[in-house]
């Protein structure tokens, strides 16, 4: 087994902006498990499936990926979909269609196939409670809601886009809700995983506590 470094948390706690830069300083490569149930979400909207025909049609969608130039691209049946994945509307999708066993399972297997002789930090939702059990380090990364709706906020408009504070903080609750309360594999700190409340610590703060955390787990 690989060194297994495992990140969750709520929606907009900073988890991949974190995973990333402790796959850059400790060489290890990070897993975006998000955008792996993006593109299933992609492809469940392109294929117009009701909810009912989620079970059938997940099986069609071949998702595997790779790295080009140090990033994570994801491939939907060959296509690099990378481009695609961040939309409102796939968001949506992914958050209907992650909760179905089925989409699940099979993300869940593929996940624990590139951690399993590879030093990974993986992000996501469950990792640390049903993907990676055994994970060296497992963090559990959070901040209060306001300060999350105000960094995404904050990225908007720099992107220039128009949006409203108080109708993102309410979309990250409703997010909240739905990831803590589904019966599989709902978001939760893992009994082991270390608690990290990001809404006073820099990027910099908050990587240099997950690092030390590796290096005491090393020593084990
Ligand atoms: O982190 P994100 O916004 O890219 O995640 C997209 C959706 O996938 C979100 O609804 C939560 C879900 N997800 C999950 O259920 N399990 C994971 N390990 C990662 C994401």
């Amino acid at each position: 087994m690989g060194f297994n470094i495992a990140i969750d948390g709520p929606a907009g706690a900073g988890k991949s902006t974190i995973a990333k830069m402790i796959a850059a300083k400790m060489g290890y490569i990070y897993v975006d498990t998000g955008a792996m149930y993006r593109a299933m979400a992609l492809y469940l909207l392109r294929e117009k499936a009701a909810t009912e025909q989620i079970d059938g049609k997940c099986q069609e969608a071949d998702i595997t990926i790779a790295y080009e130039n140090g990033e994570q691209v994801v491939y939907l049946n060959g296509e690099n979909v990378n481009a695609y994945i961040r939309t409102e509307e796939v968001g949506r999708m992914a958050s209907v269609s992650s909760p179905n066993p089925q989409v699940r399972k099979k993300l869940t297997q593929l996940q624990q196939k590139l951690a399993a002789d590879t030093d990974v930090v993986m992000d996501g939702r469950d990792i640390g409670t049903c993907v990676l059990p055994d994970a060296q380090v497992k963090v559990y990364l959070t901040a209060d809601s306001h300060e999350r709706a105000l960094r995404r906020y904050k990225e908007l408009v720099e992107k220039g886009e128009s949006c409203d504070l108080e109708t993102i903080e309410k979309d990250i609750i409703e997010r909240d809700r739905q990831d803590m309360t589904r019966e599989i594999s709902p978001l939760k700190q893992a009994e082991d995983a270390v608690l990290i409340d990001s809404s006073h610590m820099t990027v910099e703060e908050v990587a240099n506590a997950v690092i030390a955390l590796c290096q005491s787990g090393k020593q084990l």
